[in-house]
């Protein structure tokens, strides 16, 4: 059903710039994502995350560089159908229960059979207490469970999440970790706290002021780290070597 081509690289961004006015928020963002590889992107606030998460989804056009997701364009719109994604600021429908909001989003993105896939989602994040509770009276954890569940909804390939953890309790942010576990698909998770980065994912790309300064894997990061710095220290050093 999807055919990646040969190259077997499912996230690609080359030379990627993008302005806001005169705020240069992208300078040349380089990555390459593997089909099935699974990366946190790290960085500061206002490294650029949030930017590149977008013009990976197709909510925003880079002024330079060469973007595909999937084998295609965002740009063009072909790659959305693939795509899940999470925004920063994401809301649910408030006066819908935690399972309309599921049924609902899978029928419009094409979920075969929405009722069973909301239950199926809902029992995975041990949401079912909660099935027919008004998103505006869920916790703030529960809802953003919510959130991401309604991101990876239609089986996406792909699937990018802005910042979907931080200030989730440790039981919250260990069930979406396990789901997304369970998930066959290629993640690139933003998050500008290492220890959620730790949870997440094998593979790290780091950001600092719209560029890629360090690509590589955790455990690498933490042999970086073995002469009495903490990795924390480490990354922070990694933010600022803009390559
Ligand atoms: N809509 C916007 N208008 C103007 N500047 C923006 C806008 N969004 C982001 N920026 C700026 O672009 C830079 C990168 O922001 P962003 O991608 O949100 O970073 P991050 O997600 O890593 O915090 C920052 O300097 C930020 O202030
Ligand atoms: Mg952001």
């Amino acid at each position: 059903m999807y055919d990646y081509g040969e190259s077997g690289i499912c996230i690609e961004m080359k030379e990627v710039t993008k302005k806001y006015d005169s705020i240069s928020a992208l300078n040349g963002i380089d990555m390459e994502i593997p089909c099935g590889a699974r990366y946190s992107l790290i960085g500061p606030n206002g490294a650029g995350k949030s930017t590149t998460l977008k013009i990976l989804v197709g909510l925003l056009k880079p002024d330079s560089g060469k973007v595909t997701v999937g084998g295609f364009d965002p740009v063009t719109n072909q790659a959305k159908g693939i795509i899940g994604y999470l925004p920063e600021d994401a809301y649910p429908y408030i006066n819908l229960t935690l399972k309309e909001n599921l049924e609902y989003i899978g029928a419009i993105r094409g979920v075969e059979d929405p009722k069973s896939r909301a239950m199926d989602l809902i029992e995975k994040l041990d949401l079912l207490p909660y099935r027919y509770t008004k998103v505006s009276q869920l916790s703030r954890g529960n809802r953003q469970k919510l959130s991401v569940a309604l991101a990876i909804v239609h089986h996406p390939k792909v699937i990018l999440l802005d910042e979907p953890l931080n200030y989730l309790d440790i039981p919250t942010q260990a069930s979406v970790i396990k789901m997304l576990d369970d998930l066959k698909a290629t993640y690139l998770v933003s998050t500008h706290i290492m220890e959620i980065a730790e949870k997440l994912s094998r593979n790290v790309i780091i950001i600092g002021h719209g560029r890629v300064t360090w690509n590589g894997t955790m455990d690498h990061l933490r042999k970086m780290a073995e002469n009495g710095e903490r990795i924390e220290e480490v990354v922070a050093r990694l933010m600022k070597d803009v390559a």
